[in-house]
């Protein structure tokens, strides 16, 4: 199962597919004109905004603004990720996945069809069950109350009781020896083999509230079960299986996004109670890593579905080991765009305990204004390691930090955390930028982009204005703020939109303009993620020319760029741009002239300080001799 799916495959796949027909066997379709309607599968509402085109082979909601092709649809109606919906269309289609060899790292993938599923929907519906109906449910129901959760909630999280005694589950699943063994290859049973004449087999979880672990598809794939008293261990969780890997699993991930697919902020917690506390408190987005520390699988799978991430943790030492542990998981995820705050709660109390005591508004207030900007947490944590008010821990700091801020993929904010430690320890450690950004006057052309993500700088900053989250601030304010996420003319731009998004709209709108552009690589090493974003576009329709707009946003679904690409494209259904060209032709050549131009810079300074090395050498001359103008404008001469 490892290994990428080749593009080509996929754009074959969409071609063979109607998304009229997909969209049609899950949701009812009315023909209306050229299109077909109905009621919005992920709003609530009354009247049919949801709209595809078998033309576009697109999907459109005006009401939610959700809209994409035949995979978007099922990937966030069904739940599925991108290799799942993949899979699911091409069992429609009659056609088999290829994976070529080689690609990412192969981690093993759960299977997608486990007799284990039937069996743990089964035995999570019998905890439920017993917890509504058994004799001895009292205690457990008194316990939850005493807990301040409410019936309603109890039933969003599927909360369950496995009652007292070894062997109600086994005895209400058992049957033939093929249900036993699946019984033990889920964990849910015990098998005691010391006496060889006698095999001894009984229920894992007795007398314990039982919080079933769902994967993004809702599926039950584990099991957390907690002593109502003080007995140890305080909690047990399912073991590891084919299908549950613990290290991978975010329990409340699945309740979270069903709550809103468009999240803009998870905030990660350390335990099952206080996920299910703040949900009961209403704030909905939050998971809990499973009593493991929170890993770089953790970390990207949040970001695919999330631009911001908050680690809520304990303010003891135990918590900030584990909030450390966090920071080194994102920083190979952080590209520009993303974020993660950390949040210390006072010693003695968890995200449950303190909400509970101080409500929600309060919880909320302290998020605001504690929540430290990733960057600012690194520094702090840092210097508390390595003291630099002395030339010692000037170098020490200087030596922990620079493999750290190495790993960060986004070049903004590697560079501005480059600028931070050289501000510290007067060290310059960032040779690669010694000029290349910090002049500002050079990036007048196209930063205007920042804009794009209000609710998430591109990078944490403190000296301003307190980096504030939207996902706090209830249901309704977080799904405006991701209407509002689409681009929008911003006040510093005065209603002009930047040149760069122009330019990927108008590609989206026409891929063929692709094949005019020569050599998108000469401003690839721009760090701006719009034009990296540009570049990545450019790059796909020189490989594969053919493709439509719809099957070029389809490999950046989940991501916060194929947000952008998405919020794009709606655009183009809304707009008739007709004379977009030139100024994409000119973006091109602005961009390529501003790298040549870096490029330039940082040879010269290199050959004023060092003699150059015959390759920088002759990099140098054909910088000098580069034709300034990569793309070729279709009307007016260049
Ligand atoms: P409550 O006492 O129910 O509020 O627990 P908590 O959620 O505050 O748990 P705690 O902070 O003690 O632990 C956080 C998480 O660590 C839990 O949600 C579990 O995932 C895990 N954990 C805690 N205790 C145990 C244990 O005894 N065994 C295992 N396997 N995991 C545990
Ligand atoms: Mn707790």
């Amino acid at each position: 199962m490892a290994g990428l799916i080749p593009q080509s495959f996929i754009d074959d796949l969409l071609n063979r597919t109607d998304i009229v027909e997909v969209v049609a066997s899950r949701i009812q379709l009315k023909k209306a004109g050229k299109n077909f309607s109905a009621r919005c599968p992920f709003h609530n509402e009354k009247t049919p905004s949801f709209s595809v085109s078998p033309d576009k082979q697109f999907y459109y909601c005006f009401g939610c603004g959700a809209g994409g092709n035949a995979l978007g649809f099922i990937m966030d109606h069904d739940h599925l990720d991108f290799p799942q919906a993949v899979e699911e269309l091409a069992k429609r289609a009659g056609m088999d996945v290829p994976h070529e060899e080689g690609g990412r790292e192969s981690r093993p993938r759960p299977p997608t069809d486990s007799p284990l599923y039937a069996l743990l929907e089964e035995a999570s519906k019998f905890y439920q069950q017993t917890l509504k109906s058994h004799p001895s449910r009292k205690a457990a129901v008194d316990y939850l109350k005493g807990r301040g959760l409410s019936g309603e909630i109890a039933r969003d999280f599927r909360l369950g009781f496995a009652p007292p005694g070894w062997d109600n589950l086994l005895k209400h699943l058992g049957g033939d020896s093929l249900q036993l063994k699946a019984m033990l290859d889920s964990g849910l049973l015990i098998e005691n083999t010391d006496n060889p004449e006698k095999t001894k087999r009984y229920d894992r979880f007795r007398d314990r509230i039982m919080f079933p672990i769902r994967d993004t598809r809702g599926r039950v794939i584990a099991f957390g079960g907690r002593v109502l008293g003080d007995d140890k261990p305080k909690y047990l969780n399912s073991p590891e299986t084919p299908i549950f890997h613990k290290g991978q699993e975010l329990y409340g991930l699945f309740e979270a996004r069903k709550n809103n697919r468009n999240l803009d902020e998870l905030m990660v917690v350390e335990g099952y109670m206080d996920v299910i506390a703040l949900a009961q408190q209403g704030l909905l987005n939050a998971v809990a890593t499973l009593g493991t520390a929170t890993s770089d699988e953790h970390v990207k799978r949040m970001f695919r579905l999330v631009p911001s991430i908050l680690f809520c943790f304990d303010g003891d030492p135990a918590g900030r080991k584990a909030a450390w542990r966090a920071l080194e998981a994102t920083l190979p995820s952080l590209e520009d765009g993303r974020r993660a705050r950390f949040m210390f709660l006072p010693e003695g109390e968890d995200p449950d305990s303190l909400v509970r005591a101080e409500g929600t508004d309060a919880f909320q207030a302290r998020l605001h204004q504690q929540a430290l900007p990733l960057a600012e947490y690194f520094f702090q944590q840092l210097s508390e390691e390595a003291d630099p008010s002395s030339l010692e821990g000037k170098a020490h700091l200087a030596t922990l930090a620079v493999p750290l801020i190495d790993k960060i993929p986004g070049q903004n904010l590697k560079t501005l955390m480059h600028q931070r430690l050289r501000e510290i320890t007067g060290l310059q450690t960032d040779p690669g930028h010694s000029n290349a950004n910090a002049n500002p006057a050079k990036s007048e052309t196209v930063d205007t982009d920042a804009y794009y993500y209000d609710s998430s700088p591109a990078f944490p900053d403190t000296t301003e204005r307190n980096t504030t989250s939207q996902s706090f601030t209830g249901y309704r304010a977080r799904e405006s703020a991701r209407r509002s996420s689409a681009p929008r003319q911003s006040s510093r731009t005065s209603g002009v939109e930047s040149p760069t998004l122009s330019a990927l709209r108008t590609l989206l709108q026409s891929p063929r303009l692709a094949g005019q552009v020569e050599t998108a690589s000469h401003f690839a090493a721009d760090g701006d993620i719009y034009t990296q974003l540009l570049v990545a576009l450019l790059e796909a329709l020189q490989k594969n020319p053919n493709q439509s707009a719809l099957q070029l946003i389809s490999r950046w679904h989940g991501t916060e760029q194929g947000r952008l690409l998405r919020a794009l494209a709606e655009k183009e259904w809304l707009i008739d741009a007709s004379n977009l060209e030139q100024q994409f032709f000119d973006t091109i050549n602005n961009l390529s002239a501003r790298q040549r131009e870096r490029a330039l810079e940082q040879l010269l300074l290199k050959a004023r300080q060092t003699e150059l090395s015959s390759d920088e050498k002759s990099q140098l001359r054909e910088l000098l001799n580069r034709e300034s103008s990569p793309a070729k404008p279709t009307s007016s001469g260049a």
